[in-house]
């Protein structure tokens, strides 16, 4: 192995940076190859400028950065891209670009830090040829195949942050606070924060909720003399007999952005119980900041395994964590069914276990 590839695409999480790193040092301390880095995901083999070769002095002092020093892109599939045909825009499966682009760059490997959406375009670009290897990223931590992904630890710790926040003021003013959290079609920031900041309601997409049984737990609270409450929402979470909520719907290039449902559920809760409430929706602050040691260390260990399983030529695969090992599995293994919340798990359980409401009694 002579000369590999990295490139980050999808949402940024913490840890980004972290993986580069190891990548970089491993691929050159360990095989002595050089490494090129690709600018804003896989649009960067597309732009004449995209490639930049990566050095020690190019990663130094990166491990604590949030974001990712090589940019990423949301709306960067090949598949799907957008062009001006005429002067009109049209969407065009450019990937026969794109791997004509990377057999011009003569790589030897290329590791994909991404997603879901971005994986499955590398597990694409694999089946076209391209030797790709996976390292799973999002807070959302909705990939199969693994424990855990980077950068989830970090959105926990901040949205546990938020929530131990909202307590003191809740209480202080005799309030519900109703906090909106990232995480798709996963509620796993929900619920471990949730779980971690003793918020009484949490209302996740895997538990569709019935919104009497949201106002039954608070008011049950306020008559125990508990006249406060803090309900932990998940973007993604719906109410038994009506659909998630979206800020923008979806096209040919961008998934659709759910957003919403808190003020919903804060609406509903001030109307039906009396009791002043306020939302908070978190927001990208989930997505930011320097990763936690946790992070730090999982993505470091992920970047340096990538670059083995590329030096083993063991392609179109993703690393992952088993237990306490870092393994690697097919991308085709890890992308079959998006990891969910286990509705009959133990985190689930032991929710219900201290009290908390999924809004489904
Ligand atoms: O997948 C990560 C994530 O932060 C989701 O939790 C959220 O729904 C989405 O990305 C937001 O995407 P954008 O950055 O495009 O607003």
């Amino acid at each position: 192995m002579k000369r590999v590839g990295v490139l980050t695409g999808g949402g940024d999480a913490p840890g980004l940076n972290a993986v580069i790193r190891a990548v970089v040092k491993t691929a050159l301390d360990v095989y002595g190859c050089e490494v090129i880095g690709y600018r804003n995901g896989y649009d960067g083999f597309l732009d004449p400028q995209g490639a930049m070769p990566l050095g020690y002095d190019s990663v130094r002092g990166i491990l604590p950065r949030g974001g990712t020093i090589l940019g990423t892109a949301n709306r960067g599939n090949p598949f799907a891209r957008k062009v001006m045909v005429d002067g009109q825009e049209k969407i065009v499966d450019a990937s026969d670009d794109v791997v004509r682009a990377i057999e011009a760059q003569k790589l030897d490997a290329l590791i994909v830090i991404g997603g879901d959406g971005t994986l499955r375009i590398a597990l694409e670009l694999f089946r076209k040829g391209v030797p790709v290897v996976g390292v799973p990223k999002t807070i959302d931590n909705d990939i199969g195949g693994t424990d855990v992904t980077f950068g989830f630890d970090t959105a926990l710790g901040t949205a546990t942050d938020a929530i131990d926040k909202l307590h003191t003021t809740a209480e202080s003013h005799q309030r519900v606070m109703v906090l909106e959290l990232m995480g798709r079609d996963a509620g796993f920031i929900a619920l471990h924060s949730g779980v971690a900041g003793g918020a009484d309601v949490i209302l996740i997409p895997e538990i569709p909720f019935r919104y009497e049984s949201v106002v039954k737990k608070i008011l049950r609270r306020k008559e125990r003399g508990r006249p406060f409450s803090i309900v932990a929402v998940s973007e993604g979470a719906k109410p038994v007999d009506g659909e998630q909520v979206f800020s923008r719907p979806g096209d040919a290039m961008y998934v659709p952005r759910l957003g919403g449902i808190a003020q919903k559920v804060g609406e509903h809760i001030e109307r039906e119980t009396g009791m002043e409430t306020r939302v908070t929706v978190l927001g990208h602050l989930q997505r930011g900041g320097m990763p936690s040691p946790f992070d730090r260390w999982l993505a470091t260990r992920y970047g340096s395994a990538a670059v083995r399983v590329a030096a083993q030529g063991w392609f179109g695969r993703m690393v992952g964590l088993d237990s306490a090992r870092v393994k690697d599995v097919p991308l085709e293994e890890a992308l079959a069914v998006p990891k969910r919340v286990n509705v009959h798990g133990d985190g689930v359980l032991t929710a219900r276990s201290v009290g908390v409401s999924f809004g489904d009694e």
